[in-house]
């Protein structure tokens, strides 16, 4: 299993305001699904809560809670991450897809960043963590300008764990 995590991030690193997303970029979202299509997904309580009480399409959802009663029609839901990468351990990809807290508990787990670095910096309550650009190795990047469609610029980096 490949343990990936997929973020879009401002230049202060800010993810999110009042549990939502804060720009609209719609090449971004499908950069988003292009890489989770089909796929394992792993997020935080409050990230499912801002989809909506709903799983997206065509992914495998598992939510991470303290709860012990919490349920997710959709959803497994698990009390750890290490539940969670359990469950999922017979997947060949699998994302987190955030929030801030499972970004900053799954980090030293992740084997592939994907980033998208958005080019402008905005008011927000929840944050990406720092990681140690040292121990990846920048293996793609492309910039994406703004148009029409997107007010902001923005560049999509992956990211690859160098081997230790
Ligand atoms: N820009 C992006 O790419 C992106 C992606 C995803 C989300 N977001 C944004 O991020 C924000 C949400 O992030 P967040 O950090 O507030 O919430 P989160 O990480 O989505 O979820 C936090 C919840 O996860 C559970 N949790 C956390 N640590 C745990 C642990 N060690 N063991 C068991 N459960 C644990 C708790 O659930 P319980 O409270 O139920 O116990 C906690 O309240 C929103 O604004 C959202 O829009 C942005």
């Amino acid at each position: 299993m490949i343990l990936k995590a997929i973020v879009a991030y401002a230049e202060n690193r800010v993810i999110g305001k009042d549990n939502d997303l804060i720009w609209h970029l719609p090449d971004d979202l499908k950069h988003f699904k292009r890489h989770t299509a089909g796929k394992t997904i792993i997020m935080g309580r409050k990230t499912w809560d801002s989809l909506g009480g709903r799983p997206l399409p065509n992914r495998r959802h598992i939510v991470i809670t303290r709860s012990t009663d919490f349920t997710a029609q959709g959803a497994e839901v698990v009390n750890t991450l290490e539940d969670a990468v359990e469950l999922a351990q017979n997947d060949e990809e699998v994302f987190i897809v955030g929030g801030a807290q499972i970004y900053t508990l799954s980090l030293p787990l992740i084997d592939i960043l994907e980033i998208t670095e958005v080019h402008a910096e905005f008011e927000g309550d929840a944050f990406f963590p720092i990681f140690n650009e040292a121990d990846f190795e920048l293996t793609s990047q492309e910039h994406h300008p703004t148009d029409e469609k997107h007010q902001y610029s923005f560049t999509f980096k992956t990211w690859k764990r160098k081997a230790s």
